[in-house]
């Protein structure tokens, strides 16, 4: 169940915006540092099958830099799409060093959504379809609100990084975090790179969330920032005018309809409703954070365009996976947890995906590189569900190693 989304203090956390050049400073080191290690690693990197050789891990418990990551290993394709398990720290540093010795992934992510815990202090599940029990899917729970900022913090940078001149990062947030959120993206990207503040409406709310006597929540926060502001890709969006509506003059109206504003699902004629409120979503794969797919529609459809490659690096359930897929962009999406990348692969194998899959592996534990149908060996992309041409795997469909009940590597 999901607990009230304020800082869980008693009192007002007064010292957080004094921290605030701490966190980002330190934030800048992890970064730095996890690519430092993804390149020390470099060498190592070789064609695939990845040996499952050992893996120094030189990461020490007292090291001041605490939220850094050991190094990881990815074996993934520019070209190509990827459902990558693993945290995406490392796995971010390993884009950012290039690969499977491949080209650096630096300024070639078109856009990047980032759909994060939102430091709400409470656990979330996943459920099978037709089994009634929740199997744990991450969990959301900070000492302190500094904690998690230092968590997203580098992780900020690294998207930055990534990001290509012209691309976008929406960020999406509650008021949990937000607002410290945004004073971190405004030194990263600068305040002048920083576009809109987008409202969305999560929809009619009933039951005890209806219950406060307060002003009842109902929005989320999506933050929209660019890399480089005169170089941002936009495409924009409409809501087409009803077939009744007249101009004043009784004419129709020409062009494409109400442009979209920055308040989504505010308007009977903007339905946006979150899939979570709604009992029979067909869309519901069963991931309590599962986001909409109309949602993902309007981001991609807006801050990109075909062909070009959306990254996102909490990918949950696989939403953005699958929507960017329909509208053939390729895209790369990045979660920890098992019960994640389980639906994940299972919804883009459902919709005929191609794609391949990296593990990113920390610690002693080796990299696993496996394609679809969930071997080791496969080399790159298959047709979803199916195995490679030659796969000889005995292991395929084996189960991800290292399971974690609540996944939350950077905790
Ligand atoms: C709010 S959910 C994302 C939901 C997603 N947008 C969807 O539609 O299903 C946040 C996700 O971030 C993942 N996560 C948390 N920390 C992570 C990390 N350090 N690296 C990778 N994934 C992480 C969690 O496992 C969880 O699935």
């Amino acid at each position: 169940m999901r607990l009230p989304s304020v800082p869980k203090t008693s009192a007002p956390d007064t010292s957080l915006l004094a921290l605030l050049p701490e966190i980002l400073a330190k934030a800048r080191l992890v970064a730095r540092q996890a690519l430092r290690d993804a390149l020390a690693m470099r060498s190592v990197l070789g064609p695939l099958p990845v040996a499952r050789d050992s893996f120094s891990a030189p990461h020490s418990p007292d090291d001041p830099l605490r939220f850094q990551s050991p190094p990881a290993r990815a074996c993934i394709d520019l070209q190509a799409n990827t459902l990558v398990q693993g945290d995406n720290l490392p796995a971010m540093a390993a884009l950012l060093g290039g690969p499977d010795g491949g080209p650096s992934w630096r300024g070639r992510v078109d856009l990047i959504y980032a759909d994060p815990p939102f430091a709400s202090q409470a656990r979330y599940h996943a459920r099978k379809p037709g089994d009634a029990r929740a199997q744990p899917a991450f969990r959301d729970t900070w000492r302190s609100l500094a904690d998690y900022l230092a968590m997203l913090a580098p992780r900020l940078v690294l998207m930055h990084d990534l990001l290509a001149r012209s691309g976008s990062l929406y960020m999406h947030l509650d008021p949990s975090a937000g607002h410290y959120v945004k004073v971190l993206l405004d030194a990263i990207f600068g305040g002048g790179n920083f576009q809109r503040e987008i409202v969305w409406r999560i929809g009619w709310v009933s039951g005890f969330k209806s219950a406060a006597n307060n002003w009842i929540r109902n929005h989320d926060t999506i933050y929209h920032y660019v890399r480089h502001r005169p170089a941002q890709v936009f495409n924009k969006q409409y809501i087409p005018y009803p077939s009744e509506y007249r101009r004043r003059d009784g004419q129709r109206p020409s062009g494409p309809g109400y442009p979209i504003e920055d308040t989504w699902n505010c308007s009977p004629l903007d339905r946006m409703d979150s899939i979570q409120l709604m009992s029979f979503s067909q869309e519901k794969r069963g991931y309590d954070t599962q986001k909409n797919e109309n949602l993902m529609a309007r981001i991609i459809s807006a801050s990109s365009h075909p062909g070009q490659l959306v990254a996102d690096l909490f990918g949950g359930s696989g939403t953005t996976a699958a929507v960017a897929d329909r509208l053939g962009r390729r895209w790369i999406s990045v979660d920890c947890g098992d019960a994640a990348c389980r639906i994940a692969r299972q919804r883009l194998t459902d919709q005929g995906a191609v794609y391949g899959e990296a593990r990113v592996l920390t610690g002693t534990r080796p990299l696993q590189n496996s394609a679809a149908c969930g071997c080791a060996v496969c080399p790159g992309p298959v047709r979803a569900g199916s195995p490679a041409p030659g796969c000889r795997c005995a292991d395929a469909g084996s189960p991800a190693p290292g399971r974690n009940d609540w996944p939350s590597p950077a905790a």
